[in-house]
């Protein structure tokens, strides 16, 4: 039995970026045997852009209703909010000791950071992976389903466990990698023709999105005039489509419309309209299930109480065998 762990920071509701960079792989996984599996809701990273406490609860509930939505199933999977889990909080500050500022100010997603909000640069953004280590390591995972854009902080994870067993002469901690069922963690894209599907892009399509608003953001997708040579490379906007496309359509329907690009009498209007429609066929059993459990508190409660003990079990096994072996434990 391998252990699995994964989660979404809580910003905002769930997007196909989400679903297939990470749901998607959730909802295989907890069909597994092999595989005994933890997901949260990363509400303590979230605090990097100081949330109000209403929208802090809010937004934690949103992922959960989504969660719950796309048919992650409590029973199968613990499910918990991370600030549920104390002991996570716990083992972050016993990491950060062994997290240097260089690595950390190395981090891609940092750099990233710093050149988009220079203004709340604080050290909760800097110690990020210190933090998302703590998330995997309390349950001393070993897969990890994440997008590509996750890579680099699954390698400051195994940085940081490799160098705890090493400087503490032990093997506490195992390795753990990214996970994906195809091999390659994918990226998807946005529909502004530029780069991944992101919550704070503008450009996400929301699992919850309506029908009509879906209609909307497709069709405002950016395309060009269309090729004029058979055979011609895609620009990387009209690439992003059909990634789309090959992500909620039928095979033949994609291919339908590769023919029609490489023959050059491709019709965006219609290739956007198809794309709005499978979408939206795709995400209807999600909005579904949102309206039947969104006012459901009661039931939200109790998933959220039961992830928590659950995960709490094996977080202060994992906690208490830190503490014995960094010498706190100490009669
Ligand atoms: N950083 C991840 C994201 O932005 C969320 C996350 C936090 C996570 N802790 C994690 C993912 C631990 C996997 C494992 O989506």
């Amino acid at each position: 039995m391998e252990t699995v762990v994964s989660g979404i920071r809580s910003t905002g509701c769930l997007h196909l970026g989400n679903y297939f960079g990470a749901v998607g792989n959730f909802l295989k996984m907890q069909d597994d045997k092999d595989y005994h599996c933890y997901f949260f809701i990363a509400d303590l990273h979230s605090l990097t852009t100081h949330p109000t406490p209403d929208d802090f609860k809010r937004n934690t509930n949103e992922v959960l209703i989504d969660y719950l939505a796309c048919g992650m199933d409590p029973e199968k999977v613990v499910l918990y909010a991370q600030s549920d889990v104390p002991e996570i909080a716990q083992l972050y500050l016993l990491l950060n000791m062994i997290a240097y500022k260089g690595e950390l100010e190395k981090v891609a997603s940092f750099k990233d950071k710093i050149r988009k909000h220079d203004e709340n640069v604080n050290a909760g953004l800097l110690t990020y992976p210190v933090l998302m280590a703590a998330d995997i390591l309390i349950h001393k995972a070993t897969k990890v389903p994440v997008g590509k854009d996750q890579v680099q902080h699954l390698e400051m994870t195994r940085n940081f466990s490799n160098r705890f067993n090493h400087l503490y002469k032990n093997d506490f901690f195992p390795e753990c990698f990214p996970f994906t069922f195809s091999g390659n963690p994918i990226a998807v894209p946005g529909l502004d023709g530029t780069g991944k599907m992101g919550k704070s892009d503008g450009n996400g399509i929301y699992l919850r999105d309506e029908p009509e608003v879906i209609r909307k953001k497709v069709m405002k997708a950016v395309t060009d005039s269309g090729p004029t040579q058979p055979n011609s490379k895609m620009p990387d906007s009209i690439k992003n489509i059909f990634t789309l496309l090959k992500l909620v359509s039928q095979e033949a329907t994609v291919a339908h419309f590769e023919v029609a690009y490489n023959n050059c009498n491709i019709r965006y209007g219609d290739l956007k309209k198809q794309l709005a429609e499978d979408i939206i066929l795709f995400t209807n059993p999600m909005r579904e299930k949102i309206k039947s459990i969104i006012y459901d508190k009661t039931y939200q409660e109790k998933v959220l109480k039961m992830g928590a003990e659950k995960a709490r079990e094996s977080a202060s096994k994992t906690l208490n065998g830190v503490r014995e072996i960094v010498g706190m434990n100490k009669i």
